[in-house]
């Protein structure tokens, strides 16, 4: 097991729509193990294997809270089969635009279809923070991300402002403790 660097943008990685997993081989729990690691030092509460730079439609995931034990969550091509009408908002935050949060509606439930790591098909109805998030996370494998559902005038900020940092070389500034949301997204 390896913690990997987690791609930022205005990387361009972030952008490709991943490839269906074939087979779940040795090759898949190893990425998967790397994944779960990567988003656990993060921290974060979900990650796309793109987001360490592997093109593939692997999802990882832990909702629980802090002092709650771990409940890691291994989708393999999840696909959003059904999505309500309804929707919620939610504030969002990803590991590749990291300190900046905004808030995204989204349906308030879906219905996802996805393999587990020995290769059982499951479909799930989630709503709430799971619904949020695996939305937010199907979204990273087809290289769609939080702040292509706001607004442009907001997205093309966000996007300059990283576009400089990368040009200096430097991360964004961290946001100050009382700035930061309690929550985090992948
Ligand atoms: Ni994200």
């Amino acid at each position: 097991m390896a913690t990997r660097d987690i791609l930022v943008i205005p990387d361009k990685r972030l952008r490709l729509v991943s490839e269906p997993v074939k087979t779940i081989d040795k090759d898949i729990r190893a990425l998967v193990d790397d994944m779960l690691e990567t988003m656990y030092a993060a921290p974060g509460i979900g990650l796309a294997a793109i987001q360490i730079g592997v093109p593939k439609r692997v999802v990882t995931m832990d909702l629980a809270k802090k002092d709650e034990p771990k409940q890691p969550r291994v989708f393999i091509n999840p696909e959003v089969m059904f999505a309500s009408e309804e929707k919620s908002a939610y504030e969002e935050g990803c590991l590749s635009i990291p300190e900046y949060y905004e808030e995204v509606e989204r349906p308030l439930s879906v219905k996802v279809k996805y393999l587990d790591l020995d290769g059982k098909e499951h479909v799930i109805e989630a709503t709430g923070l799971l619904a949020t998030c695996l939305q937010h996370e199907i979204d990273h494998t087809n290289g769609v991300l939080f702040i292509d559902h706001i607004s442009k005038l907001k997205r093309d900020m966000v996007i300059k402002k990283f576009k400089k940092a990368a040009k200096r070389g430097e991360p964004v500034k961290p946001l100050s403790e009382d700035e930061k949301p309690s929550h985090h997204i992948g």
